[in-house]
This record gives C-alpha cells, sequence and structure tokens, in this order.
C-alpha cells in the first residue's frame, strides 16, 4: 500500500470541507447584515391588529371585527384556545392562532386586556319600546318562566363583565350580540362543558335575541367600564369555563 492511495480520496474531502467553511463565513457575514427581526409583542400582534384594530378597539359599528379591548384577560386566552381546539368557528381566527402556544395567547391576551379605548355607540336597528323592555327585563331580571336568569347576576350588576373570565356585555354592538347569541344555537361557538351561554342561547326566542341584544346597546356606559372583582356574583347556572363541572342544567 502506498501513500498516496491514501491521499487521494482525502483530498476532495478536505475541498468539500474548505468550501463548507467559505459557505458559513459567507452566511454568517450575510446574517450580520440583514436586520434582525426582534421577537416583540408588538410584531406578535401585528397579525392581529388589522382586523382588530392596533388597541383592540374592533370595527366601529358593527363589531364585526369584535373589541378586545379591556375584556378579561383569561376569557381573551380561552377564546384563542376554543379557536384553536374547533369549538369556535371563524376560518380567519382559526388559521391565526393555530401556531399558538398557550404562553404566547396569554401574553397577547394581556395586552388587549389591559387597552383603554372609548368605545363608540353602534347603530340600532328600529325596535319597538315594548322590545326594549322586554329585553331589559331579560338583562335585570331574566325570565323564570322560560329559565333564563338574568344576564347581569352572571355578567356583574353594570354588565360590565367579572374577572377573571367572563366579559361585558355593555358596549357592545347589537350586531355583534345578537350574532354570538346565534352562533351559540348553530354551534358555530361553543366552550368547555357544561357551556352555559349555549344553555341560554337555546333558551332566548329568536323575538328575545332581537330584544336583549338592543337593549344592552342602547344601555348608557357605566362610568366604570372595567370588569366586576373575581368571586363578586354567584352564576346562577354551571359554567366549565368558571370552573364547574358536570352538567346540572
Ligand atoms: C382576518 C381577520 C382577523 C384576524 C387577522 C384576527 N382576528 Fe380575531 N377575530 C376575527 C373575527 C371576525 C372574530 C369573531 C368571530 C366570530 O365570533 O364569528 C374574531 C374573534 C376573536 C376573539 C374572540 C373575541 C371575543 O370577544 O369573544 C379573540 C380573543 C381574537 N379574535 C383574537 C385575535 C388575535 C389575538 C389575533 C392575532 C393573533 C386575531 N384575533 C386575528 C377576525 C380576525
Ligand atoms: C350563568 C352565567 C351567565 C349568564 C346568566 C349569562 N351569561 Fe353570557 N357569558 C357567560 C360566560 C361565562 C361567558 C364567556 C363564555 C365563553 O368563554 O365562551 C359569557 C359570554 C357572553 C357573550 C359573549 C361576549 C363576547 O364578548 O363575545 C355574550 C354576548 C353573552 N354572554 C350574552 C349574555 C346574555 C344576553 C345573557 C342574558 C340573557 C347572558 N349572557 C347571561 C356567563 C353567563
Amino acid at each position: 500500500m502506498n501513500t498516496n492511495t491514501k491521499l487521494r480520496p482525502a483530498t476532495p474531502i478536505v475541498a468539500v470541507a474548505l468550501l463548507a467553511a467559505a459557505m458559513l463565513i459567507a452566511a454568517a457575514a450575510r446574517a450580520a447584515d440583514a436586520p434582525k427581526i426582534p421577537d416583540t409583542l408588538q410584531q406578535r400582534i401585528a397579525a392581529c391588529t388589522t382586523c382588530h384594530g392596533v388597541h383592540g378597539e374592533g370595527t366601529p359599528g358593527s363589531g364585526y371585527f369584535p373589541r378586545l379591548a379591556g375584556k378579561p384577560a383569561a376569557y381573551l386566552a380561552r377564546q384563542m384556545q376554543d379557536f384553536q381546539n374547533g369549538l369556535r368557528k371563524y376560518a380567519p381566527m382559526e388559521y391565526t392562532v393555530r401556531q399558538l402556544s398557550p404562553a404566547y395567547m396569554q401574553e397577547i391576551a394581556e395586552y388587549f386586556a389591559a387597552q383603554q379605548v372609548p368605545y363608540s355607540r353602534s347603530p340600532l336597528p328600529p325596535v319597538s319600546a315594548a322590545t326594549l323592555q322586554r329585553g331589559e327585563q331579560l338583562v335585570s331580571k331574566g325570565d323564570p318562566a322560560s329559565r333564563i336568569p338574568a344576564c347581569a347576576s352572571c355578567h356583574g350588576n353594570q354588565l360590565t363583565g367579572v374577572q377573571p373570565s367572563t366579559p361585558g356585555l355593555v358596549g357592545l354592538p347589537y350586531d355583534y350580540l345578537s350574532a354570538q347569541l346565534g352562533s351559540w344555537r348553530t354551534h358555530t361557538r361553543g366552550t368547555v362543558a357544561p357551556d352555559c351561554m349555549a344553555v341560554i342561547a337555546n333558551r332566548l326566542s329568536d323575538s328575545d335575541i332581537t330584544a336583549v341584544a338592543a337593549a344592552l346597546a342602547s344601555r348608557q356606559l357605566p362610568a366604570d367600564t372595567h370588569a366586576q372583582a373575581a368571586g363578586s356574583v354567584t352564576p346562577p347556572l354551571p359554567c366549565g369555563v368558571l370552573g364547574a363541572t358536570g352538567d346540572g342544567t
């Protein structure tokens, strides 16, 4: 065996190694030139603000792109999870949150929960005084004959929501409120069982949905729109999102 046969096959390996090293150096130089993309919260929410607004104010008027600003953080994080799990259905949302980790969603939720932006008044459909009165009755007293609890019994005296998982209803547009109540009935919105809002939405008649959405959307905003303290209400129905188990409805 002569030494040349040993060296010959080694030559291309050296060449490949040198080439690889040169490529690495070039790549490193390019990387140093390229602007570094920082992983900031602003960037994470950039994917959301085209629809929801920079401060989560939503679409004024219709609320087709819902307001996120000021809604309790755990509530917002839960909604993202529900879109991820297919419990809530809206393709662009499902797609946008598909890759997000729970920690990421929590961080984004906290950003929007902390935003304070004014509520905009939204247009009401023409409804009679009797309809508004029926809506107001459902909001503050409910309808025991139809086993509909007062909305205020869970959403708070001023309908501003209750920490950590119950959103406020006051200030939300008529279109958004009636669309959400409809979506629980058509199974395009749901959450962990027992899903108290699905139960309630199914006990409301179509005219009750119009009435309650109109009454809520026409209410004056209270001076303080923050959600009430955790534990300040006793829900009259079990809600999975509030930690209840079983069904007992
Ligand atoms: C293409 C527009 C679009 C984009 C982009 C988008 N959303 Fe949405 N989002 C919507 C719509 C529309 C709904 C309401 C869907 C429904 O209930 O039918 C919604 C609902 C939500 C809800 C539930 C609101 C509530 O009060 O129940 C949350 C939370 C939310 N989006 C967060 C986000 C976050 C966070 C991002 C970015 C990571 C994002 N969205 C990106 C359109 C969008
Ligand atoms: C037993 C407690 C309870 C009662 C009573 C109740 N709600 Fe709710 N509601 C909830 C909880 C909890 C959520 C959050 C649901 C979720 O995370 O999916 C919610 C969510 C909502 C939302 C979604 C808001 C948003 O930002 O998307 C609407 C609309 C709503 N409720 C309307 C009503 C109306 C109208 C009434 C009265 C007829 C009512 N609720 C009565 C517990 C209740």
